[in-house]
């Protein structure tokens, strides 16, 4: 193991803390580990015969030095990077960026390696437009990344048509070629069509890898790199954990303890996992586990075509803020959760509290005390008063937060979820609900071949007074 790692704890799910009734037995254990042994086999020989390209991006011999050249590059160039992408395009770069760059990377210049960035996952013109009237004189100093593997994304395709007519209105046909840098498909699409045409520096989104599990590649990679993340000790971290969670050993690996807990408490019908990170830098990277769990595993048919609808409901939290908001919910609501804490041992630095007021001694335990210490103390102190309700509490404890660690998190859980899919008995990688509400935006915004489609849809669009209060 690396000098910085993370761990996987799963005390408090056992029988001898939460009593038999919310609690895992060793013979529950033993159960689970006989059930997914053979899937570590199986997700192993698959990613052999090249099932699972995800698992090989961390060893990818082009992608890592392609990325650091074009992000030296970019980082001479531009004040401003811009990541125009949605889902899976945009999820991993923000969930780096808050994870391993300063909180105030980008108000202040002393404490970012590289130009401001910004990352937009959606289409509010309030928003957007709030973006476009600060970026409009500083266009040359502005670079756009625009990530899609089709192109025909209607939020990024939405977004770029906007970039581009600025671009071109006010650069003319060289600056829009000079300021957009895409990642697309390296032969197909609509993105890649634009590409070639405009002569844009282009990065690949590998072939069978699933935005969501794209972290890793270029699409993930080059907005880290351009702000000064090392993206080397990020996929030595990933290729780290490559090691732990392809042991056969079920009580070694923690991608199989992981996936085989969670999809035990769904059958038990604990069926929301929580993830609650006490770290802020972490606060992004349950929001990224909420896309690859959700859209992963929520699927209608197995994988003999019966009908199952299954699907745990990630949710994320931050600690302490939610102890604020939802403890009270998960304490003494339905025992339906399994949580999972993100905790931090040693933390980039520390705060020291000041003195107590005379007037104020019961504050007196505060006086002088670390803010770290009072943060882990308020995660210990939260599944402490979890435990006493029979609540199934996980933790991943990093030793700090990382390029390593991060690293390891992310193939942690991309692995985890290629198991638990495997124990669900579904496809992980496909999306195929996803497809009807992207159709009716293309009906509904008027796209040709659609019309059968908008006239489905028209009922829907009329507003029926008599429901309206
Ligand atoms: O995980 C996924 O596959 C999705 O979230 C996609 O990343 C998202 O829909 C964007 O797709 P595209 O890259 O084609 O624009």
């Amino acid at each position: 193991m690396s000098a910085k790692n993370i761990y996987f704890y799963y005390k408090n799910v056992c029988e001898e803390i939460l009593g038999p009734e919310h609690g895992i037995t060793s013979g529950q254990f033993a159960e689970l580990a006989k059930k997914t042994a053979p899937l570590i086999e199986r997700l192993n020989q698959e990613r052999k015969s090249g099932k699972t390209p995800y698992r090989d991006l961390p060893y990818h011999p082009r992608y890592p030095k392609e990325v650091k050249e074009l992000a030296a590059r970019l980082q001479q160039e531009c004040e401003n990077f811009v990541v125009l992408g949605i889902g899976g395009s945009a999820l991993g770069n923000i969930a780096l960026q808050t994870a391993l760059n300063p909180y105030l990377y980008n108000l202040d210049s002393k404490q970012r390696k590289g130009p401001r960035l910004f990352v937009f996952d959606n289409v509010d013109p309030v928003q957007f437009g709030s973006f476009l009237d600060w970026i409009g004189d500083q266009l040359n100093k502005t670079v756009f990344n625009v990530i899609s593997k089709s192109g025909q994304t209607a939020e990024t395709a939405a977004q770029f048509l906007v970039i581009r007519q600025m671009l071109l209105e006010r650069l003319g046909p060289e600056g829009y070629k000079k300021q957009i840098v895409a990642t697309t498909d390296p032969k197909k699409g609509t993105l890649r069509a634009i590409t070639d045409k405009a002569g844009f520096r282009a990065l690949e989104v590998p072939d069978g890898v699933g935005g969501r599990f794209s972290v890793l590649s270029p699409v993930g990679l080059l907005s880290a790199a351009v702000c000064g993340i090392d993206i080397e000790t990020l996929l030595e971290g990933a290729r780290q954990m490559d090691e732990r969670v392809s042991r056969t050993d079920f009580f070694a690996n923690p991608a199989a303890l992981n996936a085989a807990i969670q999809w035990h408490y769904y059958q038990r019908g604990k069926r929301i996992s929580v993830m609650m990170p006490y770290c802020h830098a972490l606060k992004d990277l349950s929001d990224w586990y909420r896309q690859l769990w959700a859209e992963s595993l929520g699927k209608k048919t197995d994988l003999d075509g019966r009908a199952v609808f299954v699907g745990p409901t990630p949710v994320n939290a931050l600690g302490t803020t939610d102890q604020h908001s939802r403890v009270q919910l998960y304490r003494e609501g339905p025992n339906d959760k399994v949580f999972t804490f993100l905790q931090v041992k040693q933390f980039k630095r520390d705060v020291v509290m000041g003195d107590c007021p005379p007037e104020a001694p019961e504050l007196g335990y505060l006086a002088r005390a670390s803010m770290a210490k009072l943060l882990n103390s308020e995660k210990l102190a939260t599944e402490y008063a979890l435990i006493q309700d029979k609540r199934p509490c996980l933790t991943v404890i990093f030793d700090s937060v990382c390029p390593e660690t991060v690293g390891q998190f992310f193939y942690l859980y991309e692995v985890t979820t290629s198991l638990a899919g495997m124990l669900f008995h579904i496809n992980a990688y496909d999306q195929p609900a996803v497809e009807l509400g992207k159709e009716a935006t293309f009906a509904l915004m008027g796209r040709a071949g659609y019309e059968e489609m908008a006239k489905k849809i028209r009922p829907f669009q009329e507003t029926d007074s008599r429901y309206l209060v």
